[in-house]
């Protein structure tokens, strides 16, 4: 069994950033620069934020944070997104999710300028996603291609399994593993799938992203499989200093002998999905500035 080493992926990652960068501040250009607009106060939103202002100063990117308070009005939210539109000296920005219940979450995606969605999740995006055009990728499944990839992990004709259909990470996921560069045969199962545990079992390649700890247990893997782990729920954890830990969607210690690669959770796909927000920057960079 080989361990996916994703937070290793993703620091060579960085460093090739770091690199183009250095090239572009070069030339006499400014670097690239990413926005992050942050509603409210909620914890794990918060954290990802600070995650994602980190990796900029990491590899050379200008950042900027934009806070509102819970109480933001959807006229005012969508104000600043065509703000920022319109502002040359931005590459691209995000628009952290989840939103208050009383923003609807589409009329902003929609707002947001699909050649700044670094996010990959304005519909113009996807739509070119799904027709193989070139696209901001929506950061997970950017970073899981680029892990199996990276790993030279063989794609082509294998049966592949993903559990979850959420926007960001199973739907998507399952046209770029469909594609001809990666060539899989694609079933994306979910919460009315029948015989699920059969369906997992013949997988080749499992990827779990439901959401749901644990979920995937050793009796679902099939021998020798490539086992992706989306999972990152927050369960407690009294005997940590923050009071909870990260779970992932796979039974980790009963999965991990029967597969020939697994991702771990943390370290696996979590610092992927980091980096494949920065690799997005650098794309809208080059083409805007
Ligand atoms: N909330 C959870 N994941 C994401 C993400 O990738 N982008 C944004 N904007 N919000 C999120």
């Amino acid at each position: 069994m080989i361990l996916i080493d994703g937070k290793k992926t993703a620091d060579e990652i960085k460093k090739e950033i770091a690199e183009a960068v250095k090239l572009i501040v070069s030339t006499g250009k400014r670097p690239p620069h990413l926005a992050a607009v942050l509603i409210g106060h909620d914890g794990g939103s918060e954290t990802y934020v600070a995650f994602k202002i980190k990796d900029c100063e990491e590899v050379g990117f200008r950042s900027t944070l934009i806070r509102f308070e819970d109480d933001v009005t959807e006229p005012e939210l969508i104000a600043k997104v065509h703000e920022l539109n319109n502002d040359d000296d931005l590459d691209g920005f995000i628009v952290q999710l989840p939103l208050p219940k009383h923003i609807s979450e589409q009329k902003v995606i929609e707002a947001i300028d699909a050649r700044k969605d670094v996010d990959g999740f304005h519909p113009e995006n996807v739509g070119r996603l799904v027709l193989g055009l070139p696209a901001f990728l929506s950061a997970t499944p950017f970073g899981i291609v680029e892990l199996l990839k990276r790993y030279q992990i063989p794609t082509s004709g294998k049966n592949c399994v993903i559990v979850g259909r959420s926007n960001i990470v199973g739907r998507p996921l399952s046209i770029l593993m469909s594609q001809k560069a990666v060539n899989a045969t694609v079933t994306v199962a979910h919460s009315q799938t029948k015989n699920l545990k059969q369906v997992c079992a013949e997988a080749d390649i499992l990827i779990a992203a439901l959401g749901s700890p644990e979920f995937i247990k050793a009796d679902m893997v099939k021998e020798g499989a490539v086992v992706i782990d989306v999972g990152t729920t927050r369960v407690n954890a009294p005997d940590t200093k923050s009071g909870w830990r990260l779970k992932g969607d796979v039974k980790f210690d009963e999965v991990a002998p029967k597969c020939s690669y697994i991702t771990p959770v943390p370290g696996g796909v979590g610092p992927m999905t980091r980096v494949s927000l920065l690799q997005n920057t650098l794309l809208a960079a080059s083409r805007n500035i």
